[in-house]
């Protein structure tokens, strides 16, 4: 093979659309969500791989709720691929996806205002079972609590949401989220108005899921917390994949550095 030929594949390997369902736990290929005439996402393929955790990166407007949101079947994609644990999925509704071990977090969430801390994390866990609430807390009360605990809210159990802090918001959303004892976590913007003390302890949590097995993909504009935190990074702009890489070369990267002006890379 001549040197040409080795540089032009090392140069199609990073940026063809070849990802195949065998390719990690969560497969996306070609990847496109239209809004209207707007293209959110934009022929978009990474793989991720069990129990890494990966940060998905990337300006305002980059994608990357939509990316999400197409995941997780809350919207359809207009074109492309989804393989979840090796099987197709793409456009499988939410609430499948839940059963199936996937789950996320919002960006902008609404617990149940009238509902206690512990109660939110318990409907959580009840998937779509008509039954009341109070007669089935019961049997999820232990393990309700064990997650209120498990997410920094163990002394807060029995207070509603609007009498959480920020900090304690986005860990009831953690909670809600790991209610459906998921495999795969998508979790859009944990540090979001958290201190760093706060984004420490957020940390620490999320690299214990992922000991204990768990996949993580995380979304944050936070990027000293961030980087600390992930194994890799995939950054996208403008709906499309910019750049892939360990942290030390996301931060190195004069591509991603450019897509940041004004932003803030750290
Ligand atoms: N439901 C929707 N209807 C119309 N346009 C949308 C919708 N959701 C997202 N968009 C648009 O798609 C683009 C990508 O938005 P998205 O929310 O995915 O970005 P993001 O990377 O998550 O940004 P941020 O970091 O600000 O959360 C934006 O231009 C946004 O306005
Ligand atoms: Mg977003």
């Amino acid at each position: 093979m001549s040197t040409d030929t080795r540089a032009d594949e090392a140069a199609s390997a990073t940026t063809d659309n070849e990802v195949g369902p065998d390719d990690g736990i969560l497969a996306v290929e070609s990847l496109r969500k239209e809004f209207g005439g707007l293209v959110a996402v934009d022929d978009l393929s990474f793989a991720v791989q069990e129990e890494e955790i990966l940060g998905f990166i990337g300006p305002n407007g980059a994608g990357k709720s939509t990316t999400f949101n197409c995941v997780t079947g809350t919207y359809p994609p207009t074109d492309g691929t989804v393989w979840y644990k090796g099987e197709e999925v793409t456009g499988t509704p939410p609430h499948e996806m839940v059963k199936r071990g996937m789950a996320r977090t919002f960006q902008s969430f609404a617990p149940l205002e009238d509902r206690s801390v512990l109660k939110n994390v318990a409907l959580s866990m009840m998937d779509d079972k008509l039954v009341t609430m109070d007669g089935l807390l019961g049997e999820f009360h232990d393990e309700a609590r064990a997650i209120c605990e498990r997410v920094g809210l163990g002394d807060r159990l029995y207070q509603t949401p609007a009498e959480l802090p920020h900090a304690g918001m986005l860990r009831l959303e953690l909670g809600r989220a790991l209610g459906t004892d998921p495999d795969l976590l998508l979790v859009d913007e944990p540090f979001a108005g958290l201190s760093g003390p706060e984004v420490e302890s957020v940390s620490d949590l999320l690299l214990e899921l992922r000991d204990e097995g768990m996949t993580l993909v995380v979304v944050d504009h936070n990027m000293r917390g961030l980087l600390q935190l992930i194994d890799r990074a995939i950054v996208i702009n403008f709906g499309s994949l910019l750049a892939e890489g360990s942290p030390d070369e996301i931060t190195d990267n004069p591509e991603v550095q450019e897509a940041y002006l004004g932003g803030g890379l750290e």
